[in-house]
């Protein structure tokens, strides 16, 4: 294929190179001309390893070529990838000025002709910049709209710098994100040198996706940290706690807990975290990130509260009191936070929950229901229709048959606010 990249830094000249040795031909463009002559020159603009040789060979070999005009590229090209640098404000804002300027470049070189060309974002944007930054200026300079001879897609790269020849060849997937079906057959046939599972989505998640992984990549570093001082402070080994923590691949280092929903509770998570901080405390280890779990857990509880009282109708019916799906397990269930709160507010509250119901006349939860939370007990229905005929608005706390249930006999008229955020929708219909 015939490719060009636009921005020749890490990410850029990297892509450049390792498209070039998969037998594509490329044309790399950069505002600096210092970075296109060393390119041509067949050096490597970065300190990566590996880029020098492969380089040096791709050059040579003619399939690279640099240069600083964007006429040139764009046409003797059927397809842009756009690498350029994305930098932060002072305050954190993404600077999208870079992207927006190679879409005007693009588009106004593209302006007086017919030619179909894709323009693939490879920079990590938030999501809405490939739409309203990027394909506005490639429209407002060519004068083109968007459609079939003027394609955009999002395509993020995972590639880390010290080994990012490695991870463009075998990355953890090759993810597109565009809106016709053509592009990712395009860009299959572009990384058809890449070992990698390919997923196909829309333009925003793809943009969404780059950023939740590096926020989690952050999350992760800063969560083994903060654990080491604990270790430490507890005269424990960091290393060989966090080697074991990370063999288990079922719940620690896994998909579980990673599917949105509603806050955690139950007798470990809340009741083992508090211990963890109090320890922290004693011993005088600052845990800034383990600390701010609790209050962000506490935090979609008022989010439910909130979205409850917005509107503003009295009536309400809560599926599921446990906190979980397939427990009678009600201690610190944040559903029950819930629903006192909204009971506080003065609403009128019912809730079905039948494994709780059933531990309310037998089980070891007897007595708990009984002597510590009677008066939501009280509010108990015993089928959906009953919950349903009461309420005017159901909120699903859980999922399972019962919501499943709750959800397909609702009437228009009544409200559903769905704290599993579509888990018990996919469920049921996969
Ligand atoms: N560095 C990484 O390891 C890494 C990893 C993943 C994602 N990213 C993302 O990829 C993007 C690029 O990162 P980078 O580290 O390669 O950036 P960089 O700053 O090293 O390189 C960007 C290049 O773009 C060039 N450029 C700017 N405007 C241009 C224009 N109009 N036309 C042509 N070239 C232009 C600059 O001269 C520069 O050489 C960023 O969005 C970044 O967040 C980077």
């Amino acid at each position: 294929m015939r490719v060009s990249v636009f921005g020749l830094g890490y990410v850029g000249s990297v892509t450049a190179a390792c498209l070039a040795d998969a037998g594509h031909e490329v044309v790399g463009v950069d505002v600096n001309p210092e970075k296109v002559a060393i390119i041509n020159a067949g050096d490597p603009p970065v300190v990566e390893p590996g880029l020098g040789e492969l380089l040096a060979q791709v050059v040579k070999s003619g399939r690279l070529k640099a240069t600083t005009s964007t006429t040139n590229a764009v046409r003797d090209t059927d397809l842009a990838l756009i690498c350029v640098g994305t930098p932060s404000g002072a305050n954190g804002e993404l600077d999208v000025s870079f992207i927006r300027r190679v879409g005007e470049e693009i588009g106004s070189v593209l302006g007086g002709s017919e030619r179909v060309y894709t323009v693939v974002l490879r920079s990590t944007v938030l999501p809405g910049t490939a739409e309203q930054v990027l394909l506005g200026a490639l429209c407002s300079a060519s004068g083109r709209e968007p459609g079939a001879r003027l394609r955009v897609a999002v395509n993020p790269e995972f590639m880390r710098e010290g080994s990012s020849l490695r991870d463009f060849q075998s990355p953890p997937l090759t993810l597109v994100g565009c809106a016709d079906a053509e592009t990712p057959e395009l860009l299959r046939a572009l990384y058809f040198c890449v070992d990698a599972p390919f997923v196909s989505t829309t333009i925003r998640t793809a943009e969404m996706v780059k950023y939740v992984g590096n926020a989690f990549h952050a999350v992760k570093v800063c969560f083994a940290n903060e654990i080491a001082d604990l270790c430490t402070s507890l005269d424990v080994g960091a290393q060989e706690v966090m080697r074991i923590f990370r063999m288990d691949r079922t719940l620690n280092v896994s998909d579980s807990y990673l599917r949105p929903g509603f806050a955690f509770g139950g007798s470990c998570l809340p009741k083992d975290l508090r211990a963890l901080l109090y320890a922290a405390r004693r011993t005088d280890v600052a845990v800034p990130l383990l600390s701010s779990v609790i209050p962000s857990n506490e935090g979609q509880v008022r989010r439910a509260v909130d979205a409850v009282l917005q509107t503003r109708k009295r009536r309400i019916g809560v599926v599921g009191l446990a906190f979980k799906s397939g427990t009678d397990d009600l201690r610190e269930s944040p559903l029950v936070s819930l629903i006192e709160t909204l009971i506080g507010k003065g609403l009128d509250v019912r809730i079905l929950d039948g494994n709780v119901s059933l531990a309310r006349l037998v089980g070891a939860n007897r007595r708990y229901i009984e002597e510590e939370i009677p008066h939501i007990s009280s509010l108990m229905c015993d089928g959906v229709e009953a919950l349903l005929a009461h309420a005017d608005v159901v909120v699903i706390g859980n999922g399972g048959e019962e919501a499943e249930l709750a959800l397909a006999g609702c009437r228009p008229s009544q409200v559903v606010i769905d704290l599993t955020r579509g888990a018990v929708r996919f469920a049921a219909s996969g």
